[in-house]
């Protein structure tokens, strides 16, 4: 995953399209479906963040910086819902709004992380980053592996 990739994918989710900017607190206007969003802007930033190797310039660092952001704004999207026909019945649901947030915290604690080019924090904001996606899919979209 490229910088100017995931910058494209931050200005989809509006984040901002100046890079380096910080994800916007104003709620998001979701444009796509919670699934086209899992799959072409979550599973991308997260793989991302969850294949960091050995990252030295800030260029390197930086990657990791858009990718949380990336994650950060998704969170913050499904929380609002999406154009897919569940999706704000889904969002409606406290139970959502919590794997929501868990994966927002993540999202942030993988920020802090990449800022202060802590490897040792990316690995475990990695770890955290996982359960709630197991969680939420378990109970909104079971079956899934
Ligand atoms: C708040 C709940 C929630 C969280 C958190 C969540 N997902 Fe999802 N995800 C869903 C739902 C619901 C679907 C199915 C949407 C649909 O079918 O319309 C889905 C679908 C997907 C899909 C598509 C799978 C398929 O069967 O087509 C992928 C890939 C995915 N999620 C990845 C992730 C990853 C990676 C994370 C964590 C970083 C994550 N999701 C976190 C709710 C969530």
């Amino acid at each position: 995953m490229t910088r100017i990739t995931l910058l494209l994918i931050a200005c989809l989710l509006q984040v901002g399209c100046q890079p380096g900017s910080a994800a916007d607190t104003a709620a998001p206007v979701p444009t796509m479906s919670v699934n086209e969003l899992m799959v072409t802007v979550v599973t991308p930033a997260t793989d991302t963040l969850w294949g960091i190797e050995d990252p030295q310039t800030d260029e390197d660092w930086q990657v990791f910086i858009d990718a949380a952001d990336v994650v950060i704004r998704a969170g913050q999207t499904i929380k609002v819902g999406g154009t897919g026909p569940m999706d704000n019945e889904w969002a409606a649901s406290p139970a959502w709004d919590a794997f929501a947030d868990r994966l927002i915290d993540a999202g942030l604690d993988a920020r802090t992380a990449a800022e202060t080019r802590n490897i040792e924090a990316m690995f475990t904001a990695g770890e955290v980053l996982y359960p709630p996606c197991e969680e939420c899919h378990l109970q909104f979209h079971p079956g899934m592996q």
